[in-house]
């Protein structure tokens, strides 16, 4: 028998960069016993806040546990619009917004509905790897562009420069994984009108923008007054450790948002009703919790950068917001790739190869801030050990 399989299925296959090599190695050491620290993944290390848990087991034992309409519970959709009012000074409404369950689920849906297998998509590297998975899904190809070293800032000229007749979107993400680079808000507003006046979407992922610390994010939404060629992604994983929830929405023009709730319609039958009751919940009463979470992001972060300081052939850049840090091991390894190797073999650190999120990262290895400082001590002491040892080589 010779059962077909989709074309989708044999793009998902394809042999990538081996982005998680580390991580699986690591997870199965530490599943054999190993003393392993884990700092290859982007999963928020604090619990949901309590009153949010709360809130939602008591929606479900109202009942809360039925069919859902595609475009999101009105009161989800009015509360993001509330609040994305607040934020930008503008004034939106609820039929603005689509929620589906993550925001990797809304940039699917984003991408089914404006681009058609072989189209291009212009995407700043170092890139979310995530990314790569959608595009191979959707058999877009992504058309990268790098960030600008030492900062990874985004040059807009080099990101028109990169588009062909086949280009349908300029995809950016600020609070940026894994550089922890911000977007400046005239650069937003620049790709916003360069865009529009090549008839190309402009997505922007915001999905670490309650994590920053010297300098607040700034939406898309705000950076720019002609919001028709637009779409803003956000969720909660982050901000509100609820990654293992799904949920995230997106702001799009109206024609669009039309197509989305068909596509969700189509392919995901809406969102859970309890857990939109909780993200509805979590985001009017956000309070101390979240700000306590971000507070000790940049805690950790202080810390991680003080470490990197002292550790003689390692460079990094300091991250403005997100949950990562980029560490250069260029001057004592031969790639990044190297670097990691050596830290799982000789330390029993795991983190991720930088070439994972493109060419451009290869001498980089990225660091999760997903642990507490009690931890970071023994980490930092681990990678001062390696980084040492290569010196001396
Ligand atoms: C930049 C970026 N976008 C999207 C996602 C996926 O978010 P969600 O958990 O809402 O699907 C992640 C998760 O790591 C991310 O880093």
């Amino acid at each position: 028998m010779s059962l077909f399989y989709s074309d989708m299925t044999r793009r998902l296959s394809q042999p990538g960069s081996d982005v998680w090599g580390i991580h699986d190695e690591a997870v199965a050491r530490q599943r054999a016993g190993d003393d392993i620290i884990l700092l290859s993944v982007g999963d928020p290390d604090f619990s949901t806040p309590e009153y949010i848990s709360q809130y939602t087991v008591e929606q479900i034992n109202r009942g809360r546990t039925h069919y859902s309409p595609p475009e999101g519970e009105p009161q989800l959709r009015e509360t993001i619009a509330r609040l994305e009012s607040d934020l930008t000074g503008k004034s939106f409404s609820a039929e603005q917004f689509v929620v589906f369950p993550g925001a990797t689920a809304t940039l699917y849906s984003v991408f089914a509905s404006i681009a058609n297998p072989g189209d291009e998509v212009v995407v700043p590297e170092p890139l979310y790897a995530g990314y790569r998975g959608l595009f191979d899904a959707l058999g877009i190809h992504d058309v990268t562009v790098p960030l600008s070293l030492p900062d990874f800032e985004l040059d807009v000229a080099a990101v028109f420069a990169a588009v062909t007749d086949t280009t349908r979107a300029v995809l950016v993400n600020t609070p940026g994984n894994p550089c922890g680079n911000l977007i400046p808000c005239e650069s937003l507003a620049a790709l916003a009108r360069g865009c529009r006046e090549r008839d190309l979407w402009l997505v922007c992922d915001e999905v670490y923008s309650l994590i920053t610390f010297e300098t607040p994010h700034i939406s898309l939404l705000r950076s720019t007054d002609d919001l028709s060629n637009v779409i803003v992604i956000d969720g909660l994983s982050k901000s509100h450790a609820m990654s293992g929830w799904r949920l995230g929405w997106a702001v799009a023009p109206e024609q669009l948002i039309t197509q989305l709730i068909r596509v969700s319609g189509a392919t995901l039958f809406g969102t859970s009703q309890f857990i939109q009751d909780g993200a509805a919940y979590a985001l009017a009463n956000d309070g101390p919790d979240v700000e306590k979470m971000r507070v000790e992001y940049q805690r950790r972060r202080d810390y991680a950068a003080q470490r990197l300081d002292a550790i003689a052939g390692l460079d990094y850049f300091k991250p403005r917001g997100g949950m990562f840090v980029m560490v250069d091991s260029s001057r004592i390894a031969n790639d990044g790739a190297d670097f990691a190797r050596r830290l799982l073999d000789e330390a029993g650190i795991s983190v991720v190869p930088g070439r994972g999120f493109g060419e451009s990262a290869a001498s980089y290895v990225r660091v999760s801030l997903t642990h507490p400082v009690s931890v970071l001590e023994d980490v930092f002491d681990r990678i001062a050990r390696v980084a040492g040892h290569m010196q001396r080589y």
